[in-house]
C-alpha cells in the first residue's frame, strides 16, 4: 500500500509546537509580525498571500500588509521594503514572488534586510545555506525535509532527484539534502528544462522532488518501485466546472501511486507546509532581533 502523507497533520503539529514560544515572547511584550508586499493582480499570488495571513492569525502573528499595483515603479516597491526595514514591530518581510518584470527580482531581495528575510532569499542567507549554516532555511525546501521526517523516510545515502531548478524551490532543496545533517546527506540530481531523458534520471531515484511548475510532468512510467515522491507543483488547469479551474500538481497522482511507496498528494501535501515554515521563521526571526 502506498502511503499518502498527510500535509496538513504535519502542518498541524509543526504550527501547535509554534504556539509556546509565541506565548513566551508575549510574557515578553513581544508580538511577532510579518509583513507581506504583493505587486500583482495574480490569482494565485492573492490566495497564497491571504492563506499566510490566516496562519498568522491562527497563531497570533501581527500581518501587516503592503499591496502595489502592478504598473507601480521599482523604487515605489524598494520605497515599501525600506519602510520596513525601519519598523521595529515588523520581524518578517515576504514580497510575493514573481514581481513583474520591470522590476529586478534579485534587486528587490538584497533590499530586504537579511535578519527579516524570512524567505532566506537574500544572498547572504543563500551564502549562510550553501555554507552550511543557515540562518532561515526556504520555506518550501525545509517544509520538505520534515515531511520527509515525518513519514519516517531517511535521506543518508540515498539517490534524490529534483525536477526544477528554481531559486525558491529546487537549489536551496539541493543544498538542504546534501548537507552534512540530518535530512541530507544525499545524492543529489538537480535535473530541468535542457535535461536529456528525464525519465531515465527519475526512474533511478529513491526520491522523485518534482518542482518544475509543469502540470503532470511526471509519471508512473518514470518512478521506480518503492521510491517516495513529494510533488510541490500547484497548477491551475482551466476545467468546464463553475470555478473554471482545478488545482494539478507536477506529478501524475494516480499512476504514480501504483510504483511509489510514499506520495504526497496536491493539494494537502507540501502547500501546508510552506506556510508552516514561514511562520517558524517567522518566529525566529522575531526571536533573534528581540535577543
Ligand atoms: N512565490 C512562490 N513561492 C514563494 C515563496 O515561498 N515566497 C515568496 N516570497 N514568493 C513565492
Amino acid at each position: 500500500m502506498t502511503h499518502v502523507i498527510d500535509g496538513n497533520a504535519v502542518a498541524d503539529r509543526i504550527t501547535d509546537g509554534l504556539e509556546a514560544c509565541v506565548e513566551t515572547l508575549e510574557a515578553e511584550q513581544v508580538t511577532p509580525g510579518l509583513a507581506t508586499v504583493l505587486m500583482s493582480d495574480d490569482p494565485a499570488s492573492e490566495t497564497y498571500i491571504s492563506m499566510k495571513q490566516q496562519g498568522c492569525a491562527d497563531l497570533g502573528i501581527e500581518s501587516i500588509h503592503r499591496e502595489l499595483d502592478p504598473s507601480a515603479s521599482a523604487d515605489d516597491l524598494f520605497e515599501i521594503v525600506a519602510a520596513l526595514n525601519d519598523d521595529p514591530d515588523v520581524h518578517g518581510i515576504l514580497v510575493q514572488m514573481p514581481v513583474p518584470d520591470h522590476v529586478d527580482s534579485t534587486r528587490v531581495l538584497r533590499t530586504i534586510d537579511p535578519l527579516k528575510d524570512v524567505d532566506g532569499f537574500h544572498p547572504e542567507n543563500v551564502g549562510r545555506l550553501v555554507a552550511g549554516d543557515p540562518r532561515y532555511k526556504p520555506c518550501t525546501p525545509h517544509g520538505i525535509q520534515k515531511l520527509l521526517e515525518a513519514a519516517d523516510v531517511d535521506t543518508e545515502g540515498t539517490d534524490a532527484v529534483i525536477v526544477g531548478r528554481s531559486d525558491i524551490v529546487g537549489k536551496p532543496m539541493a543544498n538542504l539534502l546534501i548537507q552534512k545533517a540530518p535530512g541530507g546527506n544525499a545524492t543529489v540530481t538537480v535535473c530541468h528544462s535542457r535535461t536529456e531523458d528525464l525519465a531515465a534520471k527519475t526512474r533511478e531515484a529513491d526520491i522523485v522532488i518534482a518542482a518544475a511548475g509543469v502540470p503532470e510532468l511526471v509519471d508512473g512510467s518514470m518512478i521506480g518501485d518503492g521510491a517516495v515522491v513529494i510533488d510541490v507543483g500547484v497548477n491551475r488547469v482551466e476545467v468546464d466546472t463553475e470555478k473554471g479551474y482545478e488545482l494539478v500538481g507536477d506529478v501524475e497522482f494516480e499512476s504514480a501511486m501504483e510504483n511509489a511507496r510514499t506520495i504526497t498528494p496536491v493539494p494537502g501535501g507540501v502547500g501546508p507546509m510552506t506556510i508552516a515554515m514561514l511562520l517558524y521563521n517567522t518566529v525566529k526571526a522575531t526571536a533573534i532581533q528581540e535577543d
